[in-house]
């Protein structure tokens, strides 16, 4: 199947004063996919989409969607694409239902079209029993649930949703899902920004991993697992820092491909880890490491994460709890 590229993104870049956030991202997003944006906090997700959406000025690069320069026809661009923004922000007396009635008739729905869709979209997203709360009344999770309503109403060619299930309660999030797979399916392009594996595991088409503003890994998920040598992960959770020559040792091992020590967590990525399990542990208790637990598992985006950038996507947000 060929397809069609529906946006060609070429040396997009933004500098915030000197600070580069987006570095020159080349990346092709095609025709009718869910393209996946995974990175940590801060690496550049949101200013990317912020680009694409015409709200902020490239400093360099550009991108042209449907035929369209982001930069020399932005009037145009924003005919095709909407974007859910990962805050929302709405006037805090207004409703529910009058944002996006309001939002529906800008929209192009005529009076009783524009509360119906209002009235099936709010219905699906669970919150029909809250559309006459005032908006400083809602919960986070309701107003980003208005936020997103607002890109099923408006049902774009390109449709833009930066982190649609932070703060999503878990049948929510499986509801958002559905509903952005639906979307995909009458014809709209998708761009996911997200942070969470999962979420970027089952609903991409294809992922770009994002890091310091450089696109560091593209391409299905599936294949991007494919692309860690050794079929499987071993992580042993063990008492203390592993020192370098254990480490070698470990990986002089015919069937380990890769041995990588975070978040006190040694992963082995390697074939056959059932046969070579008790050699490793054997090994560590002889150094008097203490073995706190074994995990035999499939790789991860995680680990496709580790394997393009030397670090987890918990390290790389600084934070210490273990996300996997
Ligand atoms: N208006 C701004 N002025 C200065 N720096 C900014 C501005 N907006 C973002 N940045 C910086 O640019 C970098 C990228 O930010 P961005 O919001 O694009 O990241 P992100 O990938 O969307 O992160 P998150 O997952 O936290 O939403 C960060 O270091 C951020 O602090
Ligand atoms: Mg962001």
């Amino acid at each position: 199947m060929t397809q069609e590229t529906m946006i060609k993104i070429s040396g997009l870049t933004k500098y915030y004063g000197n600070y580069l956030a987006v570095d020159h991202i080349d990346l092709d997003i095609y025709e009718g996919e869910i393209f996946g944006l995974l990175g940590p906090n801060g690496a550049g997700k949101t200013t990317t989409l912020l680009m694409l959406t015409t709200v902020i000025k490239p400093t360099e690069g550009s991108a042209i969607i449907m035929g369209y320069d982001i930069r020399r026809e932005p009037e145009k661009v924003r005919e095709i694409i909407g974007m859910a923004f990962q805050e929302p922000k709405l006037y805090w007396v207004n409703t529910p239902w009058e944002i996006l009635v309001w939002h529906a008739k800008v929209c192009g729905y005529k009076g009783k079209e524009a509360k119906e869709i209002v009235r099936e979209v709010l219905d699906k997203l669970d919150m029909w029993d809250a559309r006459n709360k005032r908006a400083f009344q809602l919960s986070g999770g309701m107003k980003k649930r208005v936020e997103i309503a607002k890109l099923f109403i408006q049902r774009p060619k390109v449709a833009i949703f930066d982190e649609p299930t932070s703060q999503i309660d878990v049948s929510g999030k499986h509801k958002i899902w559905g509903m952005i797979r639906e979307l995909r399916s009458e014809g709209s392009t998708i761009i996911l920004a997200t942070n969470e594996l999962y979420e970027a595991d089952i609903l991409s088409d294809r992922v770009g991993i994002i890091h310091k503003g450089k696109i560091a890994a593209l391409g299905s998920p599936s294949a991007l697992k494919d692309m860690i040598p050794g079929g499987d992960v071993l992580e042993i959770k063990v008492d203390r820092l592993v020192p370098e020559e254990i480490r070698s040792e470990l990986e002089a091992i015919p069937e380990v491909s890769r041995v990588s020590e975070s978040d006190g967590t040694i992963r082995l990525y390697l074939n056959r880890a059932e046969e070579i399990l008790p050699s490793v542990v054997q090994l560590l208790v002889s150094k008097e490491i203490r073995v706190r637990s074994v995990n035999m598992r499939e790789p991860t985006l995680n680990d496709v994460f580790l394997h393009f950038t030397g670090m987890t996507i918990t390290e790389a947000e600084g934070r210490g709890d273990e996300w996997i």
